[in-house]
């Protein structure tokens, strides 16, 4: 969906788009295709890319909130579309951090001896919440979906620091009213578009930069590093100036800061991992390399990990 297309639908311009978020494409799935068929597709590719076999992956994390069903979890029908038989499989609600959260949290069970071998994924069907009437939040977002495989290595390689934080009192500056028990879905709701995301764009813009920046800094000390040690940032493409502000804030260059917002805008939980795969495909990553993964959303909440490659 380009941003002509949006020049139709809501009182907007190209221009403004691309100045104020650096978004000129989104993708958006088939009416038919949900999040569960695009988190089982990023599985797939993960497990082949990996040469990981279905059977061996013991722990499924999908961070997600646009899930097929209420219940059961996403990560249960993704489960069982890859075949991953021999894992225990459930959803995190973090909204664009659901990655991230996901990604610490594996790591740690690994850590842990409990789980061997993890695939997490972000899936988002985001066009099924975004409310095509809302020229500030319509022309975001976009549908996609990532994962990746984990497992324990003994070179130190892998996942060396993660952060996660959150502030519930933020909750409602970016969130979707309608749907839950509070406030079910009735017909008047559906009119009104309480159904779909509202987001205060420019409160959780501030924060965003802000809390992004903190959460880097902090894996980046608990790992004893620095920002010149990074060899590639990938960070939540949210909006183009959010990634830039961060990028001096850290005094990181730019050549080390990957964006793919351009093609995708923000896909929520899939846009740090749809991030990661594309630097990895383009052979920007190297083993040994330090890449720092840095997500903010609604909750709101935030995070961060740092890996050796
Ligand atoms: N086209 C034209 N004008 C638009 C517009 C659009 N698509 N969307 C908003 N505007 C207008 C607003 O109505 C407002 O007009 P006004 O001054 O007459 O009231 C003006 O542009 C500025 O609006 P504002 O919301 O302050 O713009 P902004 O510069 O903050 O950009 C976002 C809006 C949403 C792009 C930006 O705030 C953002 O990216 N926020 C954070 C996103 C984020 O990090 N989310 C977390 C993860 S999901």
């Amino acid at each position: 969906m380009t941003n002509a297309d949006f020049e139709k639908i809501v009182d907007t311009t190209n221009e403004w788009i691309i100045s104020r978020t650096g978004i000129k494409e989104r993708r958006i799935c088939d009416e038919d295709m949900t999040g569960g068929d695009m988190a089982a597709e990023a599985c797939r590719r993960a497990l082949e890319n990996s040469g990981t076999s279905p059977e061996e992956i013991d722990l499924l994390i999908i961070g997600t909130v646009t899930p097929d069903y209420r219940c059961p979890s996403e990560a249960v029908i993704v489960q069982e579309k890859v075949g991953l038989i021999n894992a225990v499989a459930f959803d995190i609600v973090a909204a664009c951090t659901g990655f991230i959260n996901g990604l610490s949290l594996a790591n740690s069970l690994i850590q842990s001896g409990q789980y061997k071998k993890a695939l997490i994924v972000g899936s988002e069907k985001l066009s099924s919440i975004t409310n095509y009437k809302d020229r500030g939040t319509c022309i975001l977002f976009g549908d996609a979906a990532g994962a990746v495989v984990i497992g324990p290595d003994s070179n130190g390689n892998g996942v060396i620091s993660t952060f996660m934080k959150s502030d519930g009192r933020l909750a409602k500056l970016l969130w979707q009213e309608v749907g839950g028990t509070r406030n079910p879905y009735t017909p008047e709701n559906v009119n009104n578009g309480k159904d779909k995301l509202y987001m205060a764009g420019s409160d959780v813009f501030k924060v965003a930069v802000r809390e992004m920046c903190n959460a880097s800094l902090k894996v980046l000390e608990d790992a004893g590093l620095t920002a010149d040690d990074l060899t590639l940032v990938v960070p939540h493409q949210a909006n183009i100036r959010i990634i830039d502000a961060l990028t001096k804030r850290l005094k990181v260059d730019k050549s080390k800061v990957y964006m793919n917002i351009e093609k995708y805008g923000n896909t929520s939980a899939a846009s740090v991992p749809l991030a990661l795969d594309q630097a990895n495909h383009e052979g920007r990553l190297k083993p040994g390399d330090y890449v720092l993964m840095v997500a903010f959303g609604g909750g709101l909440i935030w995070g961060a990990a740092l890996v050796r490659w």
